[in-house]
């Protein structure tokens, strides 16, 4: 079962203790703890066979001063072993709680640190819902799982030890009986989990076809197609519902068969002991105190077989998690960084080549010196490089060969902060925040207030928009910015790039189409916010482009034509073709 390939469970226990020591803080004490609680359990059987076997059966009168005080020690273990047992699973689950919310902000701050080139957007959103979940699987077993288990073990090992010493002829019967009851409960274990998985398989199902049919219920309308749907989904509820109904039939006949042979092994131990106890030396008193042991014997397999399901995943969660925190961060704050100049601040890309993990070059040997004030457009089909080129401007993604410079600079030995202070990239679907336009703003220059942010928009000529907002400033964006429409989105994200003041921006076009009232309005903000600085504007837009002074073409991941918009459409070149594609798309449209 165990990957011969992957970390062993110890030497993942062992790390996770180092990674947060929160899991082990007073351990040994809980474990201390659970097994006085387990071990005292043993102490009513044994008084029991002492009070029939000297008391009861014994030749002389029952004192009864002494059965009193043998019942009352009875009562004060069962007592103190219930009170160890709280403590010791309380004690467990706050240290388990706070190791792994340790584990967890452990986890998401590397999650967050290791670039955009370890891990692609759509990656590190499953990758954050996975160690969610992994870290949840681990706590239920922390929780539930795991205390049971070392409860569980102790007093299986416990009431075996006590058998022996009564009787190890009868011990073997036993020891027989548990063998035979834990193979069934595996085996019934494998055929329930079979039947969960099933469940599970009809749960994604129905979730996947209601959810198709909410968020695409407008295109059901639009082409009347509810009766369809609602066919489906009824079909794949039914579906759902007939699976977990199987399930939970088949667990309580399963369960209850378990109790039966539980049951029945408790009633041919007396039979056994009975017909056998004289020639074994068993007295009387050791038979009833058989019984309690069997019981105290059986009682936790179930458990202790289900808890290992839950063992193996908490483990398998343990060790993915692992992983992640031994993926090195390729992007870092160098140490004895430099800090920029206050000015002349260029891009020079020296023979840059780049390759997306896995994948194949997407940027070619490129080449291309931006200096200082300059404002530069880079133009190209989709797909030709230019959000990467961007990326790799402003140290998101880290050339495969080659050297990235700014401001006379190499990028990578520039210190964070004067990087985030100097450089400011507006990316192709700017990404707003739920909260209000204010404070989406203000995560360009922290401390900004909603006048300062109200100023922002007056700045870029956009008072007549924001004050259309029903808010203003204070107007809330909805869940990713659900509530505006792409143009506003990127009006907001424009406005943020302008509140961080920055030397050298870099600003990827929004591809979606905006309605032309917008398009001005974006087209001059952008305009107030690349004045006077170095730019670089991806343009998705033909009046982008006309209104830089250089003009990047690019094609298949190369510089294939660069120099002033006149210049490029007297080359007649790819740029020219572009051109005219644009203008026959304003015109037609
Ligand atoms: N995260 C990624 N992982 C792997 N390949 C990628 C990734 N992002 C982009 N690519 C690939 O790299 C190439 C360049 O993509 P890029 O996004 O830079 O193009 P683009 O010029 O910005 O296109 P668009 O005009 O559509 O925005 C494409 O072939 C694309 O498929
Ligand atoms: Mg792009």
């Amino acid at each position: 079962m165990a990957d011969r390939t992957t970390m062993r469970t110890s030497t993942a226990l062992r790390r996770s203790f180092g990674v947060a020591p929160e899991l082990r803080r007073g351990l040994v004490a809980t474990l201390v703890l659970a097994v006085i609680g387990t071990g005292l359990q043993i102490v009513v059987p044994v008084v029991l066979q002492q009070v029939i076997d000297s008391e009861i059966l014994g030749s002389a009168a029952v004192d009864t001063a002494s059965v009193t005080r043998r019942g009352l020690i009875a009562l004060g273990a069962v007592v103190i072993a219930m009170g160890a047992r709280y403590l010791s699973l309380r004690r467990l689950v706050v240290s388990s709680a706070s190791g792994l919310a340790q584990l967890r902000v452990i986890t998401f701050r590397h999650l967050h640190r290791l670039s955009l080139l370890d891990l692609q957007s759509e990656r590190r959103g499953a990758l954050v819902a996975r160690v969610t979940s992994d870290i949840e699987t681990m706590q239920q077993f922390m929780e539930w799982g795991g205390m049971g288990m070392i409860l569980g073990f102790s007093q299986v090992l416990l009431a075996a030890v006590v058998m022996l010493f009564y009787s190890w002829q009868l011990s073997l019967v036993v020891l027989a009986g548990v063998v035979i009851y834990t193979l069934l409960i595996v085996y019934f274990q494998r055929v329930l989990g079979r039947a969960h998985d099933r469940v599970r398989e009809r749960v994604s199902d129905s979730l996947a076809v209601t959810g198709e049919a909410i968020s695409g219920l407008q295109t059901v309308r639009a082409y009347g197609m509810e009766d369809v749907v609602k066919g489906r989904v009824d079909e794949t509820l039914d579906r759902q519902f007939s699976a977990e109904v199987r399930t939970a039939i088949l667990a309580s006949s399963l369960f209850s068969s378990a109790e039966l042979f539980a049951g029945a092994l408790t009633a041919v131990v007396i039979g056994v002991g009975v017909v056998f106890g004289a020639d074994w030396g068993l007295s009387a008193g050791a038979l009833v105190a058989f019984l309690f042991l069997v019981n105290l014997l059986v009682d936790p397999i179930q458990r202790l077989v289900e808890t290992l399901d839950q063992a193996q995943s908490a483990g398998a969660g343990l060790r993915k998690i692992l992983a992640i925190l031994d993926t090195e961060v390729l992007i870092k704050d160098p140490v004895g960084g430099v800090e920029l100049p206050e000015h002349g601040i260029g891009v020079r890309f020296d023979r840059v080549t780049f390759a997306y993990p896995g994948g194949p070059d997407v940027l070619h040997d490129v080449s291309v010196d931006v200096l200082p004030g300059q404002r530069v457009a880079v133009v190209g089909e989709t797909g030709s490089g230019k959000t990467t080129f961007a990326k790799l401007a402003t140290r998101l993604l880290v050339p495969s060969s080659g050297v990235v410079e700014i401001g006379g600079v190499q990028i990578d030995q520039v210190r964070f902060g004067s990087l985030r202070s100097t450089v400011a990239f507006v990316p192709q679907e700017g990404f707003l925040f739920d909260g209000t336009i204010a404070e989406n703003v203000a995560y360009g220059r922290p401390g900004v207030t909603d006048a300062d942010a109200r100023r922002a928009f007056d700045d870029l000529g956009l008072a007549v928009w924001i004050d259309s907002m029903p808010d203003g400033v204070r107007t809330n964006v909805g869940e990713r910015g659900s509530n505006l429409s792409a143009g506003e989105r990127q009006l907001v994200a424009i406005t943020r790039a302008w509140i961080a003041d920055p030397r050298l921006l870099v600003l990827d076009e929004a591809t979606s189409a905006v309605d032309p009232a917008l398009e001005v309005q974006i087209r001059r903000a952008i305009e107030y916010l690349t004045e006077g600085r170095t730019s670089v504007t991806i343009a998705h837009r033909l009046a982008t482009a006309e209104a830089s002074e250089r003009v990047l073409v690019f094609d298949e991941g190369a510089i294939v034509e660069d120099g002033s918009h006149a210049a490029l459409l007297a080359l007649d070149g790819v740029y020219a073709s572009l051109h005219r594609d644009w203008e026959g798309a304003v015109t037609s449209g």
